[in-house]
């Protein structure tokens, strides 16, 4: 397959580049590909012709989308709909990747495709409008997910074993609760699905849950470092945006699609730490 690949500076894009080398992978960086640019999209996509699109490109700073609307609103959802307007033109597919911030977290027990969204946050409204584009063309999957890290990357494991060097005292959220997924398992999970055409709205984050604080203290104990670690709650330590408190998915939808590649979070972890380069035999 041809793919196209938004987003190619980012963590989730540099799993896919080491992990679908069987496909013919096009990777344009943000300077030949904007996706605040509706002219750019059309004019990347008709002359790339892909047979698969993944969008991994969007404002993901949380924070930051609360102040700079504008730009989170043009980036993650209208830029979605011109992808999806030039992959139907080429009869392509689009994968759209989302996020558990469409909920609003006071569920108690894991959010399924259907159940109904509520983002709380600039991010999570903007990403939800991505999904309404998503869905507007013919072949489409978008594919939720959660906590994203990996060991490349802007992400809270690299964060806490930078913060852990520097000798700081760590006071982590324990009241917020999710599953933390690897770039290179999702991207593995998309890659089958890109294979075998999934459509619609698919949950793939790693299965099990845990809070950030839950997280940081497995990232130190598989890293073998004694960090100064300690629990917070949310309200300790207000930011811009809302997170929601509980955005676990629920991971059927997926497993009734036949090959379910999402290993529980504590496994993927564990490969991360073990593994830290990314060969394309992972
Ligand atoms: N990270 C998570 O925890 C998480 C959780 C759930 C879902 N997701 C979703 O997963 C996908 C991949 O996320 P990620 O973690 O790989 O994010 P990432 O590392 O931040 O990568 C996103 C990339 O998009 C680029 N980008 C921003 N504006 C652009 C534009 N106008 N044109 C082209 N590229 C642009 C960013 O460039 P700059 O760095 O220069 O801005 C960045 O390189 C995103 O759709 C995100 O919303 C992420």
């Amino acid at each position: 397959m041809r793919v196209l690949v938004t987003g190619a500076a980012g963590q989730l894009a540099f799993a896919i580049r080491q992990l679908w080398q069987e496909h013919e992978l096009i990777l344009p960086d943000e300077a030949q590909f904007n996706l605040g640019d509706p002219e750019s999209v059309r004019n990347v996509v008709s002359g790339v012709k892909p047979q698969v699109l993944v969008n991994c490109g969007a404002f993901t700073q949380v924070d930051r989308c609360e102040t700079e609307q504008e730009t989170a609103t043009r980036i993650n959802g209208y830029a979605v709909g011109w992808l999806a307007e030039a992959c139907d033109r080429h009869g392509a597919m689009l994968i759209q990747i989302s996020t558990d911030y469409v909920f609003d977290g006071t569920g108690t027990r894991p959010y399924r495709e259907e159940d109904p969204t509520n983002p709380q946050s600039v991010y999570g409204r903007t990403k939800l409008e991505g999904e309404r584009q998503a869905a507007t063309c013919r072949r489409h999957l978008i594919a939720r997910t959660s906590w994203l890290y990996d060991a490349w990357g802007n992400n809270f494991l690299n964060t806490m074993i930078r913060a852990a060097a520097q000798g700081r005292n760590l006071r982590v959220v324990d009241d917020q609760r999710g599953s933390p997924t690897t770039c290179r398992v999702l991207a593995r999970q998309l890659r089958a699905a890109a294979e075998q055409g999934w459509q619609g709205l698919v949950h793939t984050t790693c299965q099990g849950e845990t809070s950030w604080h839950g997280f940081a203290e497995a990232i130190f104990a598989g890293k073998g470092i004694a960090a100064d670690l300690s629990p917070c709650a949310t309200a300790d330590y207000p930011t811009p945006a809302r997170r929601p408190a509980y955005s676990v998915l629920d991971g059927r939808r997926r497993k009734s699609l036949g090959t379910d590649l999402m290993p529980p979070w504590e496994e993927a972890l564990a490969e991360v730490i073990a593994r830290p380069e990314l060969t394309k035999d992972l």
